[in-house]
């Protein structure tokens, strides 16, 4: 599988001091959910900015579908697919509307865009309020409208930026169905960043976690969970049992046994592959098992572990919307002046 996006030493400094981002290599392989996680202001979006030639790095490099994001920026945007947290559709216009001066914008060919925009409404079940202004849509109808904005001319690279903060359980499941649904049918690589550990776990084939600028570490969310030493397999014995302590701590990959009022908790990389082999050595002991239980340690475990930091996602208002709300607040001082 090519490559869909490489970022080498890829740096963003603000006003020559601020090291928003320092330095991040990754690559994203084709077709993959890329997931960029990490707590307020560690540069998530500014990372993702650069990636879509929103904003120019100060150091390093990036490609994206082939393209440096500093070279052929242009090229580059008729590419991809860019969703924002905030919300850019015009209310005044209805659905159906706003899709199709988006398809205009990226050049989506004339005799294509009605069928193309029908689709997509259908597909994002927006087709029973397409005909309406979107000032009367609902959260959720919003932001499958900004994902429909952001698809229309069937881009290569879809990136996301908290695509579903603020939805409910319910609209974030629905999301994040149409985008598995995407990129089955159309092999779209998906790079985004979320403030939801489960939906990254979830949805994910690699996650990032970027602190402080830095990547602090990465993997698909089992390698990740297993970094922290692995899961941790219950074994409840009929009967005493003490005999089968022994031959647990002895098989391979166990890192520890503990037990405890006859139950036994065996820590391990690969609970799941370990459990067959503790049937096994209970069976040879002539032991008979109550139970088992595999328990995998949560990505909030994951971020804490790398971040230092408990993970919450009530941690306030963000810093990209903090910082670009500072930016509008100098520049409006400056017309008054
Ligand atoms: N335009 C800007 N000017 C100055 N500093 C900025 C600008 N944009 C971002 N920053 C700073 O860069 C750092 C990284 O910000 P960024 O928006 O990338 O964080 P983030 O990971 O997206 O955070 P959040 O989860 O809160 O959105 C923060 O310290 C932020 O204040
Ligand atoms: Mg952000």
């Amino acid at each position: 599988m090519a490559d869909a996006i490489i970022a080498e030493g890829l740096s963003k400094t603000f006003n020559g001091s601020v090291k928003a981002v320092d330095g991040v290599s990754f690559t994203v392989k084709e077709g993959e959910i890329f997931g960029f996680l990490g707590p307020n202001g560690a540069g998530k979006t500014t990372t993702l900015s650069m990636l879509t030639a929103v904003l120019g790095p100060t150091g390093g490099r990036a490609t994206v579908d082939g393209l440096d994001v500093v070279r052929h920026p242009h090229e580059l945007k008729q590419r991809i697919g860019l969703v924002f947290q905030e919300a850019t559709a015009d209310q005044d216009l209805t659905g159906r509307e706003n899709l199709e001066l988006a398809a205009a914008l990226f050049g989506v060919p004339l005799r294509d865009t009605p069928k193309r925009v029908g689709d997509l409404l259908e597909r994002l079940q927006l087709g029973d309020s397409s005909e309406r202004l979107v000032r009367t849509y609902s959260g959720g109808m919003r932001r499958r409208l900004e994902l429909a904005v952001g698809i229309v001319h069937s881009p290569r690279v879809l990136f996301l930026d908290e695509p579903t903060l603020g939805l409910d359980p319910q609209g974030r499941a629905g999301f994040w169905k149409i985008i598995e649904q995407l990129r089955e049918d159309s092999g779209m690589t998906v790079f985004l960043t979320t403030h939801y550990l489960d939906e990254a776990d979830g949805m994910c084939d690699r996650i990032a976690i970027i602190d402080h600028g830095k990547i602090v570490a990465e993997g698909t969310p089992s390698q990740l969970k297993d970094r922290l030493g692995g899961d941790v397999v219950t074994v409840r014995p009929i009967g005493t049992a003490d005999s089968l302590e022994a031959s647990l701590k002895a098989l391979p990959g166990v890192t520890n046994v503990v037990q405890q009022e006859g139950v036994f908790r065996v820590k391990c990389p690969n609970g799941d592959v370990l459990i067959p082999k503790i049937v096994g050595a209970a069976t040879s002991l002539g032991i008979s098992i109550a139970g088992i239980t595999l328990q995998r340690p949560s990505l909030d475990e994951v971020f804490l572990e790398f971040t230092g930091r408990e993970y919450r996602e009530d941690e306030g208002p963000s810093a990209t919307d903090r910082a670009v709300f500072m930016t509008r607040l100098q520049s409006a001082r400056r017309g008054i002046r």
